[in-house]
């Protein structure tokens, strides 16, 4: 099984969240490939069996240049048969905004046809001893849904 993951990371939250889940993933028996969404064509995704986006929301949840452009080339993409899985950190003073790009890219992903393996996990900040039992959690899912 392929996975793809992509990640947004100004300060580091979501590479840290990227790293942990391909580590997760990896020990599962997935082939992991991980992008920087700043070098990442969404087509890339088109490679993969399991399409996985980790992104941050700044600016009340108005993409930067960088988000903006991989989410108008994913909105492109036919992702009939493959699944999906979004993460992201944020933080919830922002109210209603909190991980509003997470939810941009669940939108996306399931426009252009692809499954949600798990629900989204959204966190706050940095991750915790709780937000890591998250991500393991989310990985051992995927990997009782796409290799039993
Ligand atoms: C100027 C600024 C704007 C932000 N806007 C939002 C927001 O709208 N929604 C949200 O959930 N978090 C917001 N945050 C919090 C960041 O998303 C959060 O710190 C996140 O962990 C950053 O991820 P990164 O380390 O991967 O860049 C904002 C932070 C800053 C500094």
């Amino acid at each position: 099984m392929k996975a793809k993951i992509v990640y947004a990371s100004m300060t580091g939250n979501d590479e840290d969240m990227a790293e942990m889940l391909e580590e997760d993933l990896q020990d599962y028996g997935f082939e992991v490939d991980s992008s920087d969404v700043s070098f990442t064509d969404a087509t890339d995704y088109l490679d993969a069996d399991l399409c996985i986006m980790i992104t941050y929301t700044y600016g009340e949840g108005k993409m930067t240049d960088e988000t903006a452009d991989f989410y108008a080339q994913l909105k492109e993409l036919d992702l009939n048969g493959k699944y999906f899985a979004v993460m992201g950190s944020g933080d919830k003073t922002y109210g209603e905004h909190f991980c509003e790009n997470v939810f941009d890219f669940e939108k996306a992903f399931k426009q252009c046809g692809a499954t949600e393996i798990v629900p989204a996990v959204t966190i706050e900040n940095a991750p915790d001893d709780d937000d890591i039992d998250q991500i393991d959690t989310a990985a051992e899912e995927m990997n009782d849904k796409l290799n039993a």
